[in-house]
């Protein structure tokens, strides 16, 4: 396939748009939809417009339809298609009912598809179960995955894999204590099958890391992020830190390759402690 120098697509992710409380008060919420608005304003306004937007989950907060309601209604304004998976906070069910054209699989809410007009396969994984916030994925999402990096690479197209909950430790212990069932299969199927990036959400902020010969990394989020406290009496706290979101440049090269870039559409405050049900 001939296709255009570079291939630019953006990664958006955990925007938590709700029309809760969730005991954090109103606003708080009201400002998460007031910057998923300007970052939608943002990626439009790209000089290098992206060919999807693809969003790495906990798009919502509760997974209400209500939520979802809100989060069509900004990302429909996108100029390009909006590709969403679920993280531990959205609804498989509202999620699938709220994005009908996306080809979800039936047993898990991952799906694989070509970015128009190009040789790029994305592949999302579903790494959520009902009723849990850490990551799961079993024997069936563990083949389907290999599956579907194996087509990509034996058509020597790039692939990126999409999945929420990163395939590795970052060191923040208290949200790397949510757990991730199926971790170390996870990774075995990435060293063998290895994919060109992997790209994932649920820290709220850049984490960059290597599975195998993989490039794997976390995008930030719209909403606060998850603050930066490598220690291990860390206490659970968010951060108002930048937020944004990444832009892979995927150039038309032989051997392929994703660069990453991280476009800042806000400013910074301080941390405050939160609650969390581990
Ligand atoms: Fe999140
Ligand atoms: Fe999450």
């Amino acid at each position: 396939m001939v296709r255009a120098e570079q291939v630019v697509i953006a990664q958006l992710t955990d925007t938590h748009i709700s029309v809760g409380d969730h005991g954090l008060g109103q606003a708080y919420w009201d400002e998460n939809t007031r910057r998923l608005r300007s970052a939608v304003r943002s990626l439009n306004a790209e000089t290098e417009p992206p060919a999807v937007v693809i969003g790495t989950g906990d798009l919502v907060e509760c997974g209400s339809t209500a939520a979802y309601e809100i989060l069509t209604e900004i990302t429909s304004q996108l100029n390009m298609p909006f590709w969403p998976l679920p993280g531990n906070h959205d609804s498989r069910v509202n999620i699938r009912k709220s994005f009908p054209e996306m080809p979800w699989e039936e047993n898990h809410a991952s799906w694989s598809q070509e970015v128009p007009d190009t040789d790029i396969q994305v592949i999302a994984l579903d790494t959520t179960q009902a009723g849990r916030q850490g990551g799961f994925v079993d024997a069936e999402r563990l083949e389907w995955v290999a599956d579907q990096i194996d087509q990509a690479t034996w058509a020597r197209k790039p692939c990126v894999v999409a999945t929420h909950h990163p395939p590795f430790l970052t060191g923040i212990d208290w949200m790397d204590a949510m757990g991730f069932e199926g971790f170390d299969e996870l990774r075995a199927v990435f060293i063998e099958h290895p994919p060109t990036q992997i790209i994932s959400g649920h820290f709220h902020r850049n984490i960059t890391a290597q599975v195998g010969t993989t490039v794997a990394s976390v995008g930030i989020a719209t909403t606060m992020h998850i603050n930066l406290d490598l220690s291990n009496a860390a206490v659970p706290s968010i951060i108002n830190d930048p937020i944004g979101y990444q832009l892979l440049s995927i150039p038309n090269d032989e051997e392929p390759q994703v660069i990453t870039h991280t476009r800042f559409i806000d400013r910074a405050s301080v941390a405050r402690p939160i609650q969390v049900q581990i």
